[in-house]
């Protein structure tokens, strides 16, 4: 299996799709490596490209608040993203740019192996759970896959767009922290 340096090393170096050309930094993830829950973004934007971080700039600072608010941080879970490279203007990833990146969130699950998943808007949640997944109408749904649950909430960009749908996101987020007690006390008994 891939360890954390070689594929840190292939991020870093990696020129599968056009995105490396415009990049300042690969941006790989960060937390918690041993996290029991991951949450997974579309792709970096200005900030986080010029920082290597994910969810620095506005949208990051809610997210957060709103992990605060649950009890977790970023030393508790894991946050990463579909594509590491920052698509120019900040557009949506292109399918193309995806599939050549996928495999890089994929080796980070098995190195994490979390026991949830937290698709944050309908690209992940796309990626990670059902292609054209309806968030409006699914998300706070769990899915079970393998040794994982998987849920979709709204991205927090679509958050600051739209402050309605703030409340819902935060029940889904007091749903996810529910789950996440349960399991950590599974592990317990
Ligand atoms: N939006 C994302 O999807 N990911 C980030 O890292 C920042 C903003």
């Amino acid at each position: 299996m891939t360890t954390w340096e070689e594929l840190e090393q292939m991020c870093l170096n990696c020129r599968g799709c056009r995105l490396c050309e415009t990049r300042n930094n690969v941006v790989i993830g960060v937390g918690n490596k041993n996290a029991d829950i991951m949450f997974v973004g579309e792709g970096p934007g200005y900030h986080e490209d010029m920082q290597g971080e994910p969810f620095v700039g506005a949208a990051g600072q809610l997210l957060d608040k709103m992990l605060a608010a649950v009890g977790l941080d970023r030393s508790i879970v894991y946050i990463a993203n579909v594509v590491k490279c920052r698509p120019p203007n900040n557009r949506n990833p292109e399918q193309d740019e995806q599939d050549a990146c996928i495999n890089y969130l994929r080796r980070q699950y098995l190195l994490i192996r979390p026991k949830i998943i937290v698709c944050l808007g309908k690209i992940a949640a796309s990626a990670l759970i059902e292609q054209n997944f309806p968030i409006t109408r699914d998300h706070g749904v769990w899915y079970s896959k393998k040794d994982c649950e998987f849920i979709a909430t709204f991205h927090p960009s679509a958050l600051l767009r739209d402050e309605s749908k703030k409340r819902i996101a935060w029940e889904d987020l007091k749903k996810i922290k529910q789950k996440y007690d349960e399991l950590k006390s599974e592990d317990n008994k």
